[in-house]
């Protein structure tokens, strides 16, 4: 059984990258050919832990491979897992132009049997159109399955979730691509969820809306706490030790970014709306979603009075902590924000520098990338903290305070304790506690 693997970005470089590392033959492919041609040089072209040391393991075991060309990844493979991405569009549905024009490909190179694995993150009811797709464009009448095999990995921790996975989901409709698909996830036998391919499908966008779900909800909680004497992390604690409701996923905070909630929460409610199904608590969450810059922003202004020409630090710019990923990154609407302003800005991330500077070029005055968090630090009137890097959480704040000029920190992810803020002199503000 050959695999390929059709898109290699975030999660299709590690699904090829950790397939391979379970034994099967794998060969990635994709439209950018930088992003093929540093995997084939075993360099990811994102950074993501522990990627590039199970990149060269495998290439150099010879069971892993890339090439820039579709047609013969697909040809020579059995087992198609799509990867491309399924962006937003403008009225908040999933863009389905790359998966159809990778369904047209498969059409075009059908010479075998193959199952057709859905592995990007797909509206309910795809899998039909992708299959309609496919027996439209084909010119042969050799037979081919669809299949649903949504991904749950998180950026940051994604080889890992994805060699140790709580659940595998798989959706079809045939036994053949049953057994096949069973076969290469034989490893996670107790772990897998058998389905039919609405399903599969509909288990990813659910799972991942109700996750911003909860996380909207802690934060218009802590919204309730910034008006009472109430704590927001307490509150998580205590709500968290219900195990019915677990005690993940209630940071609140600046909100989720990233690729995957803001689409996907919106994606839901437009195939929601589009089949007569009414998504208003979807809409609500995405609202208190995009609330969070506004309510930093507040708390900034509260801390600096005057943004404009104040000098300020900004540490974390990735979505999150772990990667260079900065897609929907709060970061990002902040930088914007304090520039329109009229501030000046000494930012610094451990991964996504490079990434950000594409948006926001350094700029006498107005941007500058820091060489380490103490520089960025180095006589600005106020340090923003917007990421949770570990590295953040064990700055010596003493330092901190003496490059400061002024000694304030607005901390977006309540990584401090207020309290031992205070004792060492800081004026700190976080979020939904005193
Ligand atoms: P990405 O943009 O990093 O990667 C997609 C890749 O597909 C790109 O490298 C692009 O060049 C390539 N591509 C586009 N059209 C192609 C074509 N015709 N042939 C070959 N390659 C093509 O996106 P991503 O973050 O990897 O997400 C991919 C999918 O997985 C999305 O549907 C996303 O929602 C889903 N997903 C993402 C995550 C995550 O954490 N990033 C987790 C689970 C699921
Ligand atoms: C998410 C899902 O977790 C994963 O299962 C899916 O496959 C892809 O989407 P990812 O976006 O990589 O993964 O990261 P995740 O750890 O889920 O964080 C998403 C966003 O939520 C980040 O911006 C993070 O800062 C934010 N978040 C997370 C919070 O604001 N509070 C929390 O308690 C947890």
């Amino acid at each position: 059984m050959k695999i390929a693997v059709i898109g290699t970005g975030y999660v299709g470089l590690v699904t090829a990258v950790c397939l391979a590392d379970m034994g099967h033959t794998v060969v990635g492919t994709d439209v950018a050919p930088e992003k093929i041609d540093m995997a084939n040089r075993g360099t990811p072209h994102i950074y993501e832990p522990g990627l590039e040391e199970l990149l060269k393991k495998n290439l150099k075991k010879g069971n892993l491979t890339f090439v820039h060309d579709l047609d013969e990844a697909i040809q020579s493979s059995d087992i198609l897992f799509v990867c491309v991405n399924t962006p937003q569009r403008e009225d908040g549905s999933a863009d389905m132009v790359y998966v159809e024009g990778v369904a047209r490909r498969i059409a075009e190179n059908l010479n075998s049997y193959k199952v057709v694995v859905e592995k990007s993150t797909v509206p309910v009811k795809t899998s039909m159109w992708i299959k309609k797709t496919i027996d439209s464009h084909k010119k042969s009448d050799v037979k081919f399955d669809v299949a649903s095999n949504p991904e749950f990995l998180r950026e940051g921790s994604a080889v890992s979730d994805f060699l140790n996975p709580d659940r595998i989901v798989i959706g079809v409709e045939t036994e053949k691509a049953r057994d096949l698909l069973v076969k290469i996830y034989q490893k996670f036998e107790d772990r897998l969820l058998v389905t039919n391919i609405d399903t599969a499908e509909l288990i990813k966008h659910s799972s991942n809306s109700f996750l911003a779900l909860k996380i909207s909800y802690i934060n218009l909680i802590s919204e309730l706490c910034e008006k009472t004497e109430a704590d927001v992390e307490q509150v998580a604690r205590g709500m968290g030790l219900d195990p019915r409701i677990g005690g993940q996923f209630l940071g609140a905070g600046l909100g989720y970014g990233g690729s995957c909630f803001p689409k996907d929460i919106r994606a839901l409610s437009k195939i929601g709306e589009d089949l007569g199904v009414r998504f208003d608590l979807l809409k609500e969450a995405d609202r208190i979603n995009l609330r969070r810059i506004d309510v930093f922003m507040d708390k900034v202004k509260e801390s600096l009075w005057i943004v404009k020409e104040k000098v300020i630090a900004v540490l974390g710019l990735s979505f999150k902590p772990e990667t260079d990923d900065i897609r929907e990154a709060p970061s990002i609407k902040v930088i914007n924000r304090l520039l329109q302003e009229g501030a000046s800005l000494r930012l610094y991330d451990p991964q996504a520098m490079g990434n950000v500077k594409e948006i926001f070029p350094e700029k006498p005055q107005q941007v500058y990338y820091a060489k380490s968090p103490y520089d960025a630090a180095d006589n600005a009137n106020a340090l923003l903290l917007i990421t949770e890097w570990e590295e953040f959480k064990e700055l010596d704040l003493n330092k901190i305070k003496g490059l400061l000029a002024n000694p304030v920190i607005v901390d977006g992810r309540n990584i401090y304790e207020p309290s031992r803020m205070r004792e060492l002199g800081f004026e700190y503000y976080s979020i939904g506690r005193k």
